[in-house]
């Protein structure tokens, strides 16, 4: 059993033989690589990191061989495909490398954890080119049976919560799965942007932007910033900008038909400032050219907002 020096770092664990094992270094597979723990790294704009744009599998490992590999790579096989995302290699490749990376941390009883996301691009929602290749990372650990017996002995408590997984879009996390999903259907369509319809037919925001009509009398309109949206920055310079010239507003839900009549519609965000939208579903919005509103506050945005 090879030892990793004589003052174990944080990096090194108990690994895989259980009490009286010997301290040795961790080992992950990374992009084709075998590395100790402390240097595996995948690249900061890795979709996985930016947008939770990937898959993951974890398999038990006992007696030091992988439990259900069958069904664990039937399911990963089902994810990508539903995500469409290539796989990195062959099932048979991959089942090598699972393994492998077991042996090298000599786990008997543990887990197996597999995670393959879109790869490395250029920070934008829609999929890069398929030339883009597929990110895998391999890790393996030691799991404390002995431990997970005790527990089970004693049995365990649970609390309830509401499922709100995909509920809490009002904070600006990185699952943006959803949102990565929007936008490719959006770019299939030649179109720049997707707006988000819930259950009721109402939209409630852009997939990276906030949404705004201005109605055939003239009132701007964008959803109340509850839960169900993100509270954009530049919405939030909207409003300022909204109470400052007084003009006539509504914060409520709108839905989709009442946004293929208005007069116009636009989007808000950081990385668009106030952005007409002309179209809507192939349809023309008012007389399908940008705004006077929109081109209004687009021009006056910068007033109101704090710079520096
Ligand atoms: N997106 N809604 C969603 C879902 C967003 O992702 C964003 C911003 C906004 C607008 O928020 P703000 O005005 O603070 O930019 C609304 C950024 C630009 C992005 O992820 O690229």
């Amino acid at each position: 059993m090879p030892c990793a020096g004589p003052v174990p770092g944080p990096d090194q664990v108990r690994a895989g033989l259980g009490a009286g094992s010997a301290l040795m270094s961790r080992i992950a597979y990374v992009n084709g690589r075998y590395l100790p723990h402390r240097e595996a790294a995948v690249h900061v704009e890795d979709r996985g990191y930016q947008f939770a744009d990937g898959v993951y599998e974890v398999c038990e490992v006992r007696g030091a061989a992988i439990v259900d590999e069958r069904r664990h790579l039937q399911r990963l096989t089902r994810s990508l495909g539903e995500l469409r995302i290539a796989l990195p290699m062959s099932l048979i490749a991959l089942g090598f490398v699972l393994r492998e990376t077991v042996r090298r941390n000599r786990v008997r009883d543990g887990l197996v954890y597999l995670q393959i996301t879109r790869g490395v691009a250029r920070r934008d929602f829609p999929f890069p080119p398929l030339s883009v290749q597929p990110s895998l990372v391999v890790t393996a650990r030691h799991l404390d049976q002995a431990r997970i017996e005790a527990t089970a002995h004693e049995g365990i408590a649970v609390v309830t919560v509401p499922d709100n997984r995909w509920d809490r879009v009002d904070i600006k996390s990185v699952s943006l799965l959803p949102n990565v999903l929007a936008k490719e259907a959006a770019k299939a369509a030649g179109a720049k942007e997707a707006w988000l319809v819930d259950r009721e037919g109402f939209v409630t925001e852009g997939a990276s932007s906030n949404a705004w009509i201005v109605t055939r009398d003239g009132t701007l309109v964008t959803r109340p910033a509850q839960h169900g949206i993100l509270r954009g920055v530049t919405r939030s310079v909207i409003l300022d900008v909204v109470a400052a010239q007084s003009l006539a507003f509504e914060e409520r839900k709108f839905s989709v038909a009442e946004a293929y009549a208005a007069r116009e519609a636009f989007v808000t965000s950081a990385s668009q400032r106030v952005m007409p939208v002309v179209l809507i579903d192939g349809r023309p919005i008012g007389n399908g050219a940008p705004g006077f509103v929109a081109t209004a506050l687009r021009r006056d945005f910068s007033r109101y907002a704090e710079i520096g």
